[in-house]
């Protein structure tokens, strides 16, 4: 097994624990590496968003037909916006003694250390997006925007990765995920209320006097959002305090995502 940690800085010689914000679960600092099979995630620059996705043992036949092709094991989907920084951007691969890292999610391929380690190599990778194309099992998708792809991915049986989400483009309104509230259920402003229709839950949020509406459940462990504080375009969930941004549904810890709908206020 070969792990690695990909940088855009050639000049690292030591690598020290650092804080991992978006793994509530880890209370201490960490090093991170990911391994040889998922490296792929990657061959980016650090900032670009990305959906990558494989068939697990728990995919279902559906989700396969529908998501993935016959020729390509995984998908690799980046927003068409960061294709010429991404051709562009000289990365350097740092690799690690496995022996030294314990496993933290086999589906994202992650690997920690708590304590500082020294790479055992250093390879320099001046065209990533063909060093992605090389690996022949990866079929690249450029999109116009990542939103909806995220969304159908997160809901379905694959095994999947969503990275930097808060740098992709917004999402799209459209008709279905309008909803309708009555003004009673409209919050004042800064403040937030909670209304369920069908059964579902919706976190209704004034924004200075915009309305806005996102899922109420936080997708960490279930809090409801509509219990948590406003900070800026941010909801911070009552329990872990990770955050919602009100207008786009991106969360500070990228696959966890919720989604947001357009508000129409019955009088
Ligand atoms: S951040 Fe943990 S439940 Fe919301």
């Amino acid at each position: 097994m070969r792990i690695f940690h990909v940088s855009e800085d050639p000049t690292i010689e030591i690598f020290h624990p650092r804080p991992a914000t978006a793994f509530a679960e880890l209370k201490k600092d960490v090093v991170f590496a990911v391994s040889e099979t998922l490296l792929h995630n990657y061959l980016l620059p650090r900032d670009c968003p990305r959906v990558t996705f494989y068939a697990g043992h728990t995919t279902s036949e559906d989700d396969k037909v529908k998501f993935l092709s016959d020729e390509f094991e995984y998908v690799l989907a980046i927003e068409e916006k960061w294709l010429e920084k991404a051709i562009s951007t000289t990365l350097y691969l740092y690799e690690f003694d496995a022996a030294s890292f314990e496993i933290l999610d086999k589906v994202a391929g992650y690997f920690i250390s708590y304590e500082s380690q020294t790479p055992i190599g250093k390879t320099i990778l001046s065209q990533p997006i063909q060093a992605i194309k090389d690996r022949g099992n990866i079929d690249l998708k450029i999109l116009d925007n990542l939103q909806d792809l995220a969304q159908n991915i997160t809901d379905s049986s694959l095994n999947f990765s969503i990275i930097r989400m808060r740098n992709a483009q917004p999402t799209r309104l459209d008709s279905k995920k309008k909803i309708s509230v009555p003004l009673k259920y409209i919050p004042k402003p800064q403040q937030t209320s909670i209304f369920i229709q069908g059964g579902k839950e919706y976190c209704i949020v004034n924004l200075n006097g915009e309305i806005y509406a996102i899922d109420n459940i936080c997708p960490h462990q279930g809090a409801s959002l509509g219990l948590g504080e406003i900070k800026g375009e941010e909801i911070l969930c009552p329990l872990h305090q990770w955050r919602f941004n009100v207008k786009t549904g991106e969360c500070n810890v990228e696959k966890y995502c919720v989604e947001r709908y357009e508000v129409e206020i019955m009088e």
